[in-house]
């Protein structure tokens, strides 16, 4: 496995597998790996010849007061999984090499993709997802990217990012990995402590006991209104839960396959979750 810094020697590598006809495969992280990374991984590797992961802890996509500084930096156990994972090449870049100029082109995200679920509290939030992703879609020129639903807001910006510029990449979305408990795997589940982490799980329970309950045909109001009473009495603050048509983010419609969506604090950490409603997917 290679570890990468530098544009010139990153471009001299794919260049070379191109050449050879190997098809690439590329894993955006921001580091501080965990089972769902893996997961992206090895589904990366199914689906091209090379895989490359990148690990950039990106500063245009945290607001001012999160947590930018403290985000965990893992980098020697993240070398040794992503070794073990059979990923080929590690693109890590620093800031200037992903922000060459002070003045930095940014994409903005249209509204109401971005100014919704996360983007209402995080404003900024998504702009600057895209705005890496696509810097990393130039550097790498991958045939396709794997990304986790988890982030399930954040993979249809991307989907829609990548039709809007006409870029040739296929875009993988994969299901949420979960510890046994049914907690999303997540960097953040690291600021749990352990009496938050017990509870942590309600969230996942929650989301998918009032998915059953609206695809048994019930009130969204009155499921909303029991979902954040259960997630407060555990001790969560809640910042939204809402039901959204799975494609776009917009509202359900009838027949159209839908997802329940959260974003909750619990303690120093922001928990977000995902499931669909009635079992079907995008
Ligand atoms: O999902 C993440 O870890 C980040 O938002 C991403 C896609 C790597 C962009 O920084």
């Amino acid at each position: 496995m290679k570890l990468i810094e530098q544009l010139p020697d990153l471009g001299a590598t794919l260049d070379a597998w191109r050449r050879a006809g190997e098809t690439i495969a590329l894993v955006p992280t921001m580091g501080n790996l965990h089972d769902g990374h893996l997961a992206l991984v090895a589904a990366a590797r199914e689906r091209a010849r090379r895989t490359v992961v990148s690990l950039f802890v990106n500063p245009t996509q945290f607001g001012p007061n999160e947590d930018y500084e403290s985000y965990p930096r893992t980098l020697d156990a993240d070398l040794a999984a992503l070794k073990q994972a059979g990923c080929d090449l590690v693109w890590r870049p620093d800031v200037a090499t992903m922000y060459p100029f002070d003045a930095a082109f940014m994409l903005r995200v249209p509204d109401p993709l971005a100014d919704q679920l996360c983007g209402a509290s995080r404003p900024g939030h998504f702009d600057g997802v895209a705005s890496v992703v696509l810097r990393l879609f130039s550097q790498v020129r991958p045939d396709c990217a794997v990304f986790g639903e988890k982030d399930y807001q954040q993979l249809v910006i991307i989907r829609h990012l990548v039709a809007d510029l006409f870029l040739d990449i296929d875009i993988i979305g994969l299901p949420t990995i979960r510890e046994s408990d049914g907690l999303a795997m997540s960097s953040r589940n690291a600021y749990l402590d352990q009496d938050e982490r017990r509870r942590a799980p309600t969230l996942h329970r929650v989301l998918v006991e009032m998915a059953e309950s609206l695809a048994a045909g019930g009130d969204f109001k009155a499921l909303h209104t029991a979902a954040l009473e259960q997630l407060e009495a555990a001790g969560f603050h809640p910042d939204y839960i809402e039901w959204r048509t799975a494609r776009d983010l917009s509202p359900p419609r009838p027949d159209h396959p839908s997802r329940l969506l959260a974003a909750a604090w619990l303690g120093k950490a922001r928990l977000i979750d995902n499931v669909a409603v009635g079992g079907k997917t995008a």
